[in-house]
């Protein structure tokens, strides 16, 4: 009787199990694929005939000739800072000053942070980012603002009020007494909330005194569960500048270390002029990295030693970095990895099976949501994209040639923009829907793929 709750989707689905950074074969990919989903959970995932006759009532859904992914996680993305991309030509800290932190400023007025927070998580959906861990805003009303969007949109998110008590301009700056009360009213209201759970965030060492770090470490300690999250080591005018404001810090990891902001639950953006020892310290804490290709290469911050993190076993993840990256898209992120480990001094191939997993799972491990979402287990959440690329366009030329599933999502990677998302669930849930999916299948007939190497 419950079967008649499935839904089971048919399309070709890919997903990313396995950490292909440690073991073999992580990718699973079905042509003739389908995914059983009841109330919003995922109840079978794999080749169509065998899902089909495990639930022979369930309304089934032909999406074939069509693309289901596990929903993309972004673990690096600024809320207030939607309007401001595009913008090219600047390093780092001018890009801060001249452009940033006034457009951050403006969120101070209510109504225009809602209105940026519509833009804003219009966007993540969009593009197929079903969770996102979400640098807030500086204001605790437009903080607010960003989690109501989030709730009612559905997605999922972990975001927090800014804090910054010094370098940035004075309206962005709280006490640190006061950063703590406007947290803790934060945590209590939104932490665990249905899909929304709450991050602690300064926004890095060089705008936080001592005791702001104090008040960061204190609101970790006082509410477990809360992630953490800031940006480190991303450009050498930055690192120089946190060097000169905490001489007592052999490096710039050791800053946070010291006020206990480094653990599991912490994610650093960026991290590309790092010591070999600050690696190494961050593999010890399982800390993860936000790797933000597009932003890194945009602001000219540099090129993320990935290798070198990956052998000391330091955990990656993808984030847009919106706006000092160039857009929402993470598959567009993947690609921008992909291409600045191409030509890294250590270069690596980030295979289309890595690309995968750094888009989505590993994200996932990066929130500690692993065993919730980021691949199609059975018991996870139903989160997950549906790619549809236009009828004529450069990807649906490429894919009617491609001769396994490795090319075909490598042409996924390269050529999927948000013109091909079609619709986004989380939960099950509808979160973005570009139009019905009602059109004749483009299904191309029996099997013309071979198996994966
Ligand atoms: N460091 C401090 N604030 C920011 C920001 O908004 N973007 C980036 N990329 N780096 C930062
Ligand atoms: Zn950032």
């Amino acid at each position: 009787m419950t079967e008649r709750a499935v839904e089971i989707l048919r399309a070709i689905l890919f997903h990313t199990p396995k950490n292909p950074f440690r073991e073999s074969h992580p990718l699973v990919g079905f042509e003739d694929g389908a995914l059983a989903i009841e109330h919003g959970r995922i109840v079978r995932c794999g080749d169509y005939a065998e899902v089909s006759s495990a639930y022979p009532a369930a309304a089934v859904r032909d999406l074939r000739g069509r693309f289901i992914l596990p929903g993309f996680v972004d673990t690096h993305v600024h809320y207030p800072q939607v309007r401001i991309l595009g913008g090219l030509g600047l390093t780092l800290l001018d890009w801060l000053e001249e452009l940033a932190l006034p457009e951050e400023a403006r969120l101070a007025d209510a109504n225009y942070a809602a209105t940026i927070a519509r833009e804003f998580v219009g966007a993540l959906a969009a593009h197929g980012t079903t969770t996102a861990l979400i640098f807030g805003s500086h204001f605790a009303a437009a903080t607010t603002a960003l989690f109501e969007t989030a709730a009612k949109r559905g997605l999922r998110v972990a975001s927090g009020l800014v804090l910054s008590d010094r370098m940035l301009r004075p309206e962005l700056h709280r006490s640190p007494d006061a950063a703590h009360r406007d947290s803790c009213e934060l945590i209590a209201r939104y932490h665990n909330r249905g899909r929304l759970h709450y991050a602690v965030m300064p926004r890095f060492a060089v705008s936080a005194s001592e005791a702001m770090l104090e008040v960061c470490g204190s609101l970790l300690c006082a509410h477990p569960g809360v992630r953490f999250t800031t940006h480190i080591n991303e450009h050498p005018e930055e690192v120089d500048k946190a060097a000169r404001l905490f001489p007592w810090a052999k490096d710039y990891l050791a800053i946070y270390e010291r006020y206990g902001l480094v653990g599991e639950r912490s994610v650093l953006a960026h991290n590309i002029h790092a010591s070999e020892d600050e690696i190494r310290r961050l593999g010890a804490w399982r800390a993860s990295i936000a790797h933000c290709p597009t932003s890194n290469a945009a602001l000219g911050s540099g090129i993320f030693p990935m290798g070198r993190h990956v052998a000391a076993g330091v955990r990656c993840a993808l984030g847009t970095d919106v706006g000092g990256g160039t857009g929402f898209g993470i598959m567009k992120e993947a690609l921008a990895a992909y291409l600045m480990q191409r030509v890294a001094p250590q270069p690596m191939i980030l295979a289309p099976a890595t690309m995968l997993y750094l888009a989505t799972r590993a994200g996932a491990e990066a929130l500690g949501m692993e065993d919730e979402i980021g691949d199609f287990t059975a018991g996870k959440s139903a989160d997950f994209v549906i790619l549809d690329p236009p009828a004529g366009g450069a990807l649906e030329v490429r894919l009617k040639r491609a001769g396994t599933l490795d090319q075909v999502l490598a042409a996924l990677f390269t050529l999927a923009g948000a013109e091909s998302v079609r619709e986004v669930r989380v939960e099950g849930d509808v979160v973005f829907e570009r139009e019905p999916l009602s059109g004749p299948s483009r299904w191309p007939g029996p099997s013309r793929l071979r198996a994966s190497s």
